[in-house]
């Protein structure tokens, strides 16, 4: 596996912290439309990857690359321009902005120079066209009354869901979810699943990190299972969980 594929590429990453090895040489594509599932122990390295993928850390070597365009070396709002959009393992969401205001600043983070994100919906108003973007979004993440709601006052599950409508609505070519559904109610984790499950015909390619294997098997089309930096399976989620190493890599933490 060499030359980028796909619409998220992954080649030969490695990221060590000091002499710890978090990602040994790990290959990972996902295809337009794709619901790929990372899974893997805790510390098996599966966030560094998306931190890799979203600019937030540099890897030591290899490459991430997106429809073919290298991604090293570019910050994360750049990355988002290009199509990267994430959602984070702690949820990180402005408390004293609103459920709109957060969309408001997405939409128009695409088209202006970075700068604070109060400052991208301090101005003006939504336009007409920009209110109809929220309304879809927030209808397909069951937010639709809750355009004023500060964030403060959200619950958890929303919050996730919320992250989930911000990088959606800068229309991604792939999502990167790190564990999504960590604190949902069984109510937002069904929402979440039914978010998930129209990304493909969107034509959003999904990088889904989970716990909850519940949720991989329904929802994604190919698994890869990281443990210690490596891969060490991939392929359907009933194949890999059959598989010695599957098996090995999560015995104590009652799942094989
Ligand atoms: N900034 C950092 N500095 C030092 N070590 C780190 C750093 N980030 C991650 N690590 C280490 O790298 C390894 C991989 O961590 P990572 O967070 O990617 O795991 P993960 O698969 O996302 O785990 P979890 O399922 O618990 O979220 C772990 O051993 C972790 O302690
Ligand atoms: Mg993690």
């Amino acid at each position: 596996m060499s030359e980028h594929q796909g619409v998220l590429s992954v080649r030969s990453l490695s990221v060590s912290f000091g002499g710890l090895v978090a990602l040994d040489r790990v290959d990972l594509d996902v295809a337009e439309g794709e619901i790929v599932g990372l899974i893997g122990p805790n510390g098996a390295g599966k966030s560094t990857l998306v931190n890799c993928a979203g600019g937030q850390l540099e890897p030591t070597s290899g490459s991430v690359a997106l429809d073919g365009v290298p991604l090293t070396g570019k910050a994360p709002y750049r990355r988002a321009r290009l199509g990267v959009g994430r959602t984070f393992q702690r949820v990180a969401l402005f408390p004293e902005l609103t459920v709109e205001a957060h969309l408001l600043a997405a939409l128009r983070a695409g088209r202006q120079r970075p700068g604070r994100w109060s400052e991208l919906v301090d101005h003006a108003r939504p336009s007409a066209a920009e209110a109809r973007q929220i309304d879809e979004m927030l209808g397909l993440v069951g937010l639709a009354d809750q355009h004023d709601t500060q964030v403060t006052t959200l619950p958890l599950g929303a919050c996730r869901l919320l992250e989930i409508a911000r990088a959606l609505i800068a229309r991604p070519r792939v999502l990167l979810a790190d564990e999504p559904s960590a604190g949902l109610d069984r109510r937002e984790s069904a929402m979440l699943a039914s978010v998930l499950a129209q990304l493909p015909a969107r034509e959003i390619g999904v990088l889904l990190v989970e716990h909850d294997l519940g949720l991989v098997a329904r929802v994604c089309d190919r698994v890869v299972v990281l443990d210690v930096g490596h891969v060490i399976a991939e392929g359907s989620f009933d194949g890999v969980m059959e598989t010695a190493e599957v098996r090995r890599a999560y015995l104590g933490q009652g799942v094989a």
